[in-house]
């Protein structure tokens, strides 16, 4: 790669913008927990996947990768994660191969270590989604190029890093705001805690007894929050107004997760924690409501809220592409 293309991956010119610095600045980098970031570099991702955004909506070409490839290995079914990763990398010039677990010689026995030696001798880095965490951290220490987290049962960190990006665009900063997560203390509500934290947003968890999050993620959440300068509060409690209560963004996920199977008394532990028009009328004004998708309506959230005039859900799973786009061009780029 030469020339303006060159120039402006360096973030030296663009007409008359200036791209953001920080393209190529996590070269090599994995992205397999929340704080494989320092809040820094998630801000310098935002501002490349803002950038990237506009480009974009402005039909620019943003051929950053072109003749890069990244593999994709998804244990579970995927319609964001997997479409962001795909079309994020057709937009940067480059190709995506996917294969799903049962597709590899995985099936019959291979170990993870050599499937991720082998398949970092043809692509450039890996989306990896494994049901468990410890599948991801043996693949990613068997691979030798980048390994992204694309969803374990314990974190989802892109997924956060996206939802920040929305959250950002919306109130126009993150230090300051609170976001209520009302529901399963699970992958999506661990991501949210450490990532919001490191960012300066304050939590407010509301889930019930056997169902939180534990507390050493919250511990670690609290120690984020006071690093992050705007010292947010985190808080966990089993009342869902009480932590909807002034929030800027209520938060919600499926009951059931990925890999779970039907649980009727976690199913009614977790009946009064739907996300109401009652429950959004305790949260500011101005509060959003936000899902990770996929959703069921009159589950963990009523028809009226999750597709009203306070939803921007479908924002979220946009922000999901140019999130996935940064983390690409700054890793492999
Ligand atoms: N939110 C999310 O990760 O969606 P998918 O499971 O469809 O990728």
């Amino acid at each position: 790669m030469g020339g303006v293309l060159e120039q402006e991956r360096r973030g030296e010119v663009k007409g008359e913008e200036v791209v953001p610095p920080g393209l190529g600045a996590l070269r090599g980098r994995s992205l397999l927990a929340e704080t494989d970031l320092s809040p820094a570099e998630i801000g310098e991702l935002l501002d490349v996947a803002a950038w990237l955004k506009r480009k974009r909506a402005a039909g620019e070409a943003t051929p950053l990768l072109a003749g890069k490839t990244l593999g994709l290995i998804f244990q579970h079914p995927s319609t964001r994660t997997r479409n962001a990763f795909q079309a994020g990398m057709d937009q940067l010039g480059g190709h995506a191969t996917f294969l799903g677990t049962d597709d590899l010689q995985l099936k019959r026995g291979e170990t993870i270590e050599d499937t991720a030696r082998t398949m970092s001798r043809y692509v450039d880095a890996i989306a990896a989604r494994f049901a468990a965490h410890d599948d991801l951290l043996a693949f990613a220490a068997g691979a030798t190029v980048p390994v992204y987290n694309a969803l374990t049962e314990r974190a989802h960190p892109i997924e956060a890093l996206g939802d920040l990006l929305t959250l950002r665009e919306r109130f126009g900063t993150l230090p300051g705001l609170t976001l209520a997560y009302v529901g399963d203390g699970n992958n999506v509500c661990r991501s949210l805690l450490l990532t919001c934290a490191a960012m300066g947003v304050g939590v407010n968890v509301a889930a019930p007894a056997g169902h939180q999050p534990e507390p050493e993620i919250v511990d670690h959440a609290r120690a984020l929050a006071a690093a992050s300068g705007a010292d947010p509060t985190i808080s966990l409690t089993e009342d869902p107004l009480l932590a909807a209560a002034g929030a800027d963004a209520v938060y919600t996920d499926v009951h059931e997760s990925m890999g779970e199977h039907d649980d009727p008394a976690k199913t009614a532990a977790l009946a009064p924690y739907k996300v109401t028009r009652a429950m959004m009328a305790r949260a500011n004004a101005r509060a959003v409501f936000m899902h990770c998708l996929p959703m069921r309506r009159g589950e963990e959230v009523d028809a009226d809220v999750a597709d009203g005039p306070q939803s921007i859900v479908f924002d979220q799973a946009e922000h999901r592409l140019h999130v996935h786009k940064a983390l690409l061009v700054m890793t492999m780029g």
